[in-house]
């Protein structure tokens, strides 16, 4: 357990706040995810919450890939395996509920996708060097923060203590009102 204060976790009882048509509509996962994700990759979501990206993603690697998706809370893991319940599967899909201060999986990801989690995660800089272990060595990570949550100077603290876990930016592709970085690892 991390003696770090812990930081507000977004509450399962919310969720529907994540996952709702007009969200599709504004951040679509295919339209955000199309330029990163490809057949037969190997994918780690860090804070899936609800499943919003999670069963578009398993459709994008289809079966010769694999989506495990991370999270802390139980219950946003439910609302997953619910989700891929109702569809009937046929998805690589692995869900993996891990601790505050340890993602806890193993594995060589090609795409780490991080999407309105860093700034609720306390240790940053374990979380940064534990995924640097998980990437392959041409690996990406996407990075994306909400506006209100997040200043620009807390959003740059955490481009540099992933930079000082191994980390180098690729890109950093604008879709208002987030803050989104590309990084790979140096
Ligand atoms: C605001 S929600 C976003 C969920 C999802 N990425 C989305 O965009 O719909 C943040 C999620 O990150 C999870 N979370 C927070 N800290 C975490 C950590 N250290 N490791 C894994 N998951 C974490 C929370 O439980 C919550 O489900």
């Amino acid at each position: 357990m991390s003696l770090l204060t812990t930081t507000h976790v977004c509450p399962t009882e919310i969720s529907i706040i994540l996952n709702n048509r007009i969200r599709r509509w504004l951040q679509n996962p295919r339209k955000i995810l199309g330029p990163y994700i490809k057949e037969g990759m190997d994918v780690l979501e860090v804070g899936c919450g609800p499943g919003f990206f999670t069963l578009d993603m398993a459709r994008m690697v289809g079966e010769n890939g694999q989506v495990v998706a991370v999270d802390l809370q139980e219950g946003m893991l439910a609302k997953v395996r619910e989700k891929i319940r109702r569809i009937g599967t046929g998805l690589n899909i692995v869900l993996h509920k891990c601790d505050e201060d340890r993602i806890g999986v193993s594995g060589n990801f090609d795409f780490v996708f991080l999407f309105y989690m860093v700034h609720e995660v306390v240790d940053k800089e374990a979380f940064f060097r534990e995924l640097e272990s998980l990437l392959k060595k041409d690996g990406q990570i996407y990075i994306a923060e909400p506006p209100l949550h997040v200043s620009k100077k807390a959003f740059e603290e955490t481009v540099m203590i992933a930079g000082k876990a191994g980390f180098t930016v690729v890109d950093r592709p604008k879709r208002f009102p987030d803050k989104i970085i590309v990084l790979k690892k140096a």
